[in-house]
């Protein structure tokens, strides 16, 4: 049986992945003096805004006192708000409204799951916050991905079982995190960068809940 569907935010529903890589490469370079690729875009997908500056500082022998620390992650958020300020519901991903308006149809549940603590205010700019039966965020959750807490508690909260429940992620950090919840997991991007999801499209446009049905719950 199919009960709910857990969506990532960033990469899944909204492209906010190339807002965060452009406000981490602005810190990176201009204030920390260090590269910033899209290979580490990559690496930092999922992860915490805290767990995201250590990796960045790892790349460099200067040391920063946790104050500074704390004002770099200000300084890299405030960016990334002033780039995400403009989104609108037509910012949302391919088939990610249909989607979330046929689970809804349907009555099976939905859930973000999410690390961003601008989650909230990201999906009332999308448009979808009564799409959305439960908001599991980086404010509710401090336990990263890979570790499943914030998929875990997500499912709890809508009160289903992970074994009838999917996850939607675009990072490695977050199928991992799902497939150590017991979730089925469906990956958003491509098929050889996310080795571990249950099967691969690149956007939600490819996927009905007839289709979930018929390859998880046969
Ligand atoms: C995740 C993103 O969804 O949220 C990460 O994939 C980001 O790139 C993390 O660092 C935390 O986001 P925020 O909005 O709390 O800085
Ligand atoms: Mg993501």
């Amino acid at each position: 049986m199919l009960s709910a569907c857990l969506f990532d935010l960033d990469g899944v529903l909204v492209d906010t992945a190339k807002h965060h890589y452009t406000a981490w490469k602005k810190l990176a370079e201009e204030k920390i003096g260090v590269n910033f690729t899209h290979e580490d875009n990559e690496a930092l997908k999922g992860l915490s805004r805290a767990e995201s500056l250590s990796y960045i500082l790892s790349k460099t022998n200067r040391e920063f006192s946790q104050e500074d620390q704390l004002s770099m992650m200000e300084e890299k958020n405030l960016n990334y708000l002033s780039l995400v300020s403009q989104l609108t519901p037509s910012d949302l991903l391919p088939g990610a409204l249909e989607l979330l308006q046929s689970l809804k149809a349907s009555g099976i549940k939905a859930a973000l799951g999410s690390a961003s603590k601008n989650a909230p205010m990201i999906i009332e700019k999308l448009g979808i916050v009564d799409l959305l039966d439960v908001v599991v965020d980086g404010n509710v959750v401090t336990l990263s991905k890979p570790h499943p807490a914030v998929f875990l508690k997500g499912a709890e909260l809508l009160g289903v079982a992970p074994e009838h429940t999917v996850v939607f992620e675009d990072a490695v950090s977050g199928v991992a995190a799902a497939k150590a919840g017991g979730f089925f997991c469906v990956g958003i991007g491509e098929p050889e960068a996310l080795p571990q999801a249950d099967y691969v499209v690149s956007d939600l446009s490819f996927v009905t809940i007839e289709d979930l049905k018929s390859k998880f719950f046969n």
